[in-house]
């Protein structure tokens, strides 16, 4: 039994999804932009915030350091007050579950000159080292140091602007520098960085702040230290994720799906292979619609960092080869651990052979329902799609990943008129 209520979700197969979905913030951009805050005392809006278990997290690491949040029970906006006077350690109770805690770990080496951050958890997909965050702040002037779970960095002379270069465009290494580097004296030139949509979001958003950064989406960024930064008001970016899902949900479950509020120019590349794989995707007012008349043909994937197709996307991507007509070769360049999620699908059926980073997948008619384990949030809304093209009842436990990431996913998913509901 889980330790956390209505953990299951019950999936009965076989309806497509029909209907609209509105696409709210950005997961990944939301809890940087939440870090971020850290770096200039005052009043902070946010608009455009998912109700996900994540930014909650977030809230509660921030509110231990010294902040207060406001958020409405069904708004999308919250509002941070930073105080003049911070705290510097980000405790393991709060870091645990959440990758993007690590974030606040440049934002307060750049205005307290010390930091003590507990060693995250996150997500279960790979080894997913610390090295290019640590050794970016090394190179901007600070000293760090892993300690009992914990970095442990200082920078008591400030940091100074320094060229940095990555040796994989690793986001959140590009972001913790980037940040730290908008209050180091001099200019930092940092090489590789990521170019995802939402670390574009958290540079617009430092750059309203008084920042000076400039490269945003290209492979070089180029940050003139500052000596102060103010509070903004800011709404983030709808989530490519999410909306990715809905995409491939659509395409899945030979479905009609309005995606409103989305912007498919971040999607380009999962969008074009829908369309190989028989989509009908069209662009509309505010966002997208995504039709499959059709069983879809397998397409071939290589997850690579923005603009490759995101390594978030993949688990939809092998249900979708799961089912399709044809074999695809599925190749997974960005976490190693990222497959664990095949053996579930297995259990329901799916015809895939792993070899290292490769999964070779053989889509038959249709997968066969039996209970399966959700280990991260996209593999579990990976395995809720596969069990609405499942025979029978499929039940995916560990429903607490995907409220993580997913907005009520149980019910838009009713909503587009399947039947799924959570149970104990
Ligand atoms: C972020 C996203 C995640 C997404 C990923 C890749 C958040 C909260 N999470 O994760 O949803 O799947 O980007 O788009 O925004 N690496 C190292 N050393 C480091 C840092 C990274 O070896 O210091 C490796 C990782 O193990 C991984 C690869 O680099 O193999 C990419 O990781 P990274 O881009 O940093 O992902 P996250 O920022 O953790």
């Amino acid at each position: 039994m889980s330790e956390f209520p209505l953990d299951r979700f019950q999936i009965v197969g076989g309806s497509p999804l029909v209907g609209e979905v509105n696409i709210s913030g950005a997961k990944n951009s939301i809890l940087k932009l939440m870090a971020v805050t850290l770096m200039a005392p005052g009043k902070y809006t946010l608009r455009n915030v998912p109700d996900i278990a994540d930014v909650s997290m977030m809230g509660e690491l921030l509110t231990s350091l010294g902040c207060s949040i406001n958020r409405g029970v069904e708004t999308s906006e919250i509002e941070i007050v930073v105080p003049e006077k911070l705290a510097h350690r980000a405790d393991y109770q709060y870091v645990r579950k959440l990758r993007a805690s690590i974030n606040v770990l440049g934002p307060l080496v750049a205005r307290l000159g010390r930091a003590e951050v507990a060693l995250p958890g996150g997500d279960a997909i790979g080894s997913r080292g610390l090295d290019f965050h640590t050794r970016g702040l090394i190179e901007l002037g600070a000293e760090t140091r892993n300690e009992h779970g914990y970095i442990i960095a200082s920078a008591p002379k400030g940091l100074r602007g320094a060229r940095i270069e990555l040796d994989f465009p690793s986001v959140g290494a590009t972001e913790n520098i980037m940040t730290a580097a908008v209050l180091a004296k001099g200019v930092t030139t940092l090489e590789n960085a990521a170019r995802e949509p939402d670390l574009v979001d958290i540079g617009n958003f430092l750059n309203a702040m008084g920042a000076k950064i400039e490269g945003l989406g290209t492979p070089t960024l180029t940050i003139t230290g500052v000596d102060a930064l103010h509070p903004v008001d800011h709404t983030a970016i709808p989530d490519r994720i999410v909306t990715g899902t809905w995409a491939f949900a659509a395409a899945i479950t030979q479905g009609d799906i309005a995606i409103h509020g989305a912007r498919p120019s971040d999607l380009e590349l999962p969008l074009d292979k829908l369309v190989a794989a028989g989509a009908v995707v069209t662009a509309t007012s505010d966002g997208l619609r995504v039709k499959m008349s059709r069983r879809p043909t397998s397409i071939d994937i290589s997850t690579l960092p923005f603009p490759g197709f995101p390594t978030d996307l993949q688990p939809f991507a092998i249900t979708l080869n799961s089912i399709a007509e044809g074999t695809a070769l599925v190749t997974e360049n960005v976490f190693e651990g990222r497959f664990m999620f095949v053996n579930e699908l297995l259990r329901l059926g799916a015809n895939i052979r792993v070899d290292g980073h490769h999964a070779s997948v053989t889509g038959i008619a249709r997968l066969s329902s039996a209970p399966v384990v959700a280990s991260d949030i996209r593999a579990g809304a990976g395995l809720v799609l596969a069990g609405l093209v499942a025979d029978g009842i499929t039940f995916v436990e560990g429903a607490y990943h995907v409220d993580r990431g997913y907005p009520k996913f149980a019910e838009q998913l009713r909503a587009l008129g399947a039947d799924v509901t959570r149970v104990d």
